[in-house]
């Protein structure tokens, strides 16, 4: 079903101006006590939150932050974000204190054409996460129309991604929302070779993906602790490396779905260990890892390899770093596959807050095809799961 973008709102009767319109977005940050720390999600909002305030539309801007579980946690308080906000947008952003309630309704009512308010955390409210219907109804009296450019939060089913859209005139994905898909769809659809390079701590947080990509990709390349669990699977020794004994018939599911399907899975042929995970522990690189020993990163030869698939490929799709990247002598493995996904003349997207942090630090994001904002939701798009916060837009259109 196609999912109406921003131009359908401004082609309609009188376009935007005046109209109060929901903008529903990721504005979760990491916050530092009250100091916005990464403020990439903002700033991929801007785009959206512009065009709808030159337009001259009321923006009621809505997001969550963190889990607070449907109480008021003043940490989790999203009025640094709208300083933040502010400060980016070069406008003030007023700031409720409320998510919904006559509070929130007034203050939606007192903007003038080109103003912009943000809600108080929408997950302060216990119906959030549960899209209860009372909750979305009182959002979408707040606005006229909505708009959804929430990426990174669409594979959630929650009031203001999903139920709201019955409560309001017209509805629309941001043009943060509609690149994501269009960028990701190339995952689904790819030019080929396609390289899926999968990392991070888990199996059993990735397995529906490494599931789903095993026959798809022509290489499925595994970094980070889980590529242990993989190892385990094929009778290698691990040491004391992270691994998850129960979920090694899973690995061999996947190893056995690739192989079936005529495709590549690349395990790490060397390794980078250490007897403890610390900045000041000994490490070695090694081909097999001897007991008292853990891989705390893929090794220099691995790293090139995979670096390599990437330089070849037409589509990388990458998440998940390759070892414990955040300390510095544990981050060779990750860094030189960002470089290699870089490098990639064909097209790459790179999802996650961990892998997008390495192509940051590495200064080469703007080799990228796409840094997508969602880590959550372009894994469960590229394994072709429908996201619920794009289904309700297509539905109610
Ligand atoms: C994210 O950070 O992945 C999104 O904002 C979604 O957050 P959630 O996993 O708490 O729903």
């Amino acid at each position: 079903m196609p999912v109406p973008d921003l131009e359908s709102l401004f082609a309609a009767p009188g376009s935007v101006r005046g109209r109060r319109v929901l903008l529903r977005a990721d504005l979760n940050v990491p916050l530092d006590g009250t100091t916005v720390g990464d403020d990439t999600r903002i700033r991929a909002a801007l785009p959206t939150l512009r065009r709808l305030l030159s337009g001259g539309a009321r923006v009621v801007m809505a997001s969550h932050l963190g889990r607070p579980k449907g109480k008021r946690v003043p940490e989790l308080s999203l009025r640094p974000v709208a300083d933040r906000l502010s400060e980016l947008l070069g406008r003030p952003v007023a700031f409720c204190e409320d998510v919904v309630g006559p509070k929130a309704l007034e203050a939606s009512q007192a903007l003038s054409d080109g103003e912009v308010l943000l809600l108080e955390n929408l997950r302060f409210e216990p119906g959030e996460t549960k899209n209860d219907p009372e909750l979305a109804r009182s959002l979408g009296e707040l606005a006229d129309c909505y708009v959804n450019d929430a990426f990174g939060t669409a594979h959630r089913a929650h009031a203001s991604t999903a139920g709201v859209v019955a409560y309001v005139d017209q509805v629309a994905a941001g043009d943060l929302l509609t690149a994501e898909l269009q960028h990701l769809e190339c995952v689904r659809v790819p030019e080929r070779p396609l390289l899926c390079l999968l990392g991070g701590a888990k199996v059993s947080d990735k397995l529906a993906v490494l599931e789903a990509l095993a026959p798809h990709a022509d290489v499925l390349a595994i970094g980070g602790a889980m590529a242990y669990t993989f190892l385990l699977a094929r009778g290698d020794a691990t040491g004391q490396s992270l691994v998850e004994p129960d979920r090694v018939e899973d690995a061999r599911r996947v190893l056995a779905a690739a192989e079936a399907a005529g495709r590549r899975v690349l395990l790490p042929t060397d390794h980078r260990i250490a007897q403890e995970i610390d900045a000041n522990a000994e490490t070695r690189v090694v081909e097999t890892i001897p007991d008292g020993w853990m891989g705390v990163d893929i090794g220099p030869e691995t790293a090139a390899a995979y670096a390599a698939e990437a330089r070849g490929a037409r589509t990388v799709f990458w998440n998940g770093p390759m070892g414990v990247f955040e300390i510095d002598p544990f981050a060779a493995g990750t860094e030189a596959v960002a470089a290699g996904v870089a490098a990639c003349s064909g097209r790459s997207v790179v999802g996650g807050g961990d892998s997008v942090a390495a192509i940051n630090r590495l200064g080469v994001g703007d080799q990228i095809g796409h840094l997508s904002t969602g880590g959550g939701a372009s894994l469960e798009y590229v394994q072709g799961l429908e996201l619920p916060g794009v289904a309700a837009l297509a539905k109610a259109s």
